[in-house]
Parts: structure tokens; sequence; C-alpha cells
């Protein structure tokens, strides 16, 4: 059930200069949350920005929601002053999240704040029987590591600038790690460059892989479509479909990227 109200927050962390994590008291309602799936948050108490943002869950329990968020304009900006005690306003959760299936090996892939979902789906898989290996590409100095350490079957660090990482993008590792095991399941989140590449990797080798596309949103619930994105429809058409509402998760073989 969705929840539309306020929550406390009870503790908050700063990861790095404009990355945050705060977690707020998980509702008695919320019945059931997905991994990818986002709530809506009101940035600020003030009313400015009026817009609310959308954020994914990072982690979850029984008592808690986690949102690890970078800080990318006023919104988030606003998002990272509030202190513990503060209530927060939020609605969720939203979207269809990554969908889990009987799964005994997958890959989970993650690029910038993209990173902030493949945490809650690795959490969530940790007490399962499945192998996960993770890759994870930061622009420069990594965060988070030890819990991905703690859960990951294997973690490969990317890092644009930071020569004690693997240095580059995810692409190269991850078609290494394609080419040298049979994974059941591709999980991956981060910017729309990276999904697109390696969608096309995965279906040029018919490879499944689940995509949580990150776009700008602001209803959160289907009713202002500004968040559009095109999936194929039959053999040669395609359709707009919202990605607060039919995604964010959608497969790489039925997306359209631009310029596709
Ligand atoms: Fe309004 Fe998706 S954010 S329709």
């Amino acid at each position: 059930m969705k929840f539309n109200g306020s929550v406390k927050i009870i503790e908050r962390k700063q990861l790095q200069q404009d990355v945050f994590q705060i977690k707020v008291e998980r509702p008695s309602m919320i019945e059931e949350i997905l991994p990818g799936q986002f709530f809506n948050i009101v940035a600020s108490n003030t009313g400015y920005p009026l817009l609310r943002r959308p954020i994914s869950v990072s982690g979850y329990s029984a008592d808690i929601i986690e949102f690890t968020v970078k800080v990318l304009g006023t919104g988030t900006q606003a998002l990272s002053e509030y202190e513990v005690g503060e209530t927060i306003v939020l609605m969720g959760p939203l979207g269809n999240g990554f969908e889990q299936k009987v799964e005994k090996r997958v890959l989970l892939v993650g690029g910038g704040i993209g990173i902030a979902p493949i945490k809650g789906l690795l959490e969530q898989l940790a007490p399962q029987a499945v192998s996960s290996d993770v890759i994870l590409g930061f622009r420069d100095e990594p965060y988070l590591v030890e819990m991905f350490s703690a859960h990951a079957s294997s973690l490969t660090l990317v890092s644009e600038y930071d020569a004690s990482y693997r240095l580059g993008y995810v692409t190269q590792p991850f078609i290494e790690h394609i080419e040298a095991n049979a994974y059941d399941m591709i999980y991956a989140c981060g910017p729309e460059a990276m999904l697109k590449t390696l969608a096309g990797i995965c279906n040029s080798r018919k490879l499944p892989i689940q995509l949580l596309m990150e776009e700008k949103m602001a209803c959160g619930i289907g009713a202002c479509l500004v968040c559009t994105c095109k999936v194929k429809q039959g053999d040669f058409g395609f359709k707009h479909v919202r990605m607060c509402k039919e995604g964010p998760m959608f497969y790489g073989s039925e997306v359209i990227f631009d310029a596709d």
C-alpha cells in the first residue's frame, strides 16, 4: 500500500562531500517494498523547491527505509540539509522495481549514484542462495565499499580517475564477466549512456538485463507525463511509457534509447 505523509529521520550519514544517506522510520502501513522502487520526497519543509524529488530506496528493513542521495541541484541540496529528528514528507513506494525470479547467479552493475538501488537489491539477495557478482563504476573515490564487499560474491570497482582502482568504465569488466560466467539475470542502474551500452551488449548476446532508468520525474504517479520513454511494441512498432508508473525498471530488450 502507498504511503503519503511524514516520517521521522532517525539517522543521517555523510558518505562523501556530495553524497549522503538518510534512514527514516518505516510507516507500518507500507507492507512491501521492492528493490528498485522509489519514493517521491518533499525536498524541503520551507516549500521551496516545490517539486518532490524521486529517490530510489537504497535499503530497507521492517523498521527503516534508507535513501542514498547525491547532491545534484537545489532539491537534493535541500534534502541534504535535513537533520536527525526532523520529519520529512514522502510518498511511496512507487514504480515497479526490479523483478526477482528464481536465480542462482546474477550480475549487478551500478554507475554513479545508480549504485544506491543496486545496494538495496544486493542486500535483499544476500540471505538467498544467490551468487552475486558486482561491478561498480565511480567518477573518483568509491563509497559504500564495505557493504558491497560483505555481500557480493565478487566486487569489481572501476574509477574514471583514481588509479588505485581499475581505471575506465564498467563496460570492459562487464564483457569479461558475461564471457566468463553464465548469469540468470543482470541488473543495472546508472547513467543512460551506461545503460544503453550494457543493453546493446546484452541484446546482441540474448542475455536478460533489467535496467533501472533514472529520469527526471515530477508527480511520480503517472499523471504529468514528463518522464516518458520509448519501448518496443510488436515486431516493428513502439509506444511511450511512463518511467514512474510502468517503470522505472525495463528489460534491455524492450527499451528504445534516443538515436536508436
Ligand atoms: Fe509524472 Fe511520471 S513523473 S507521469
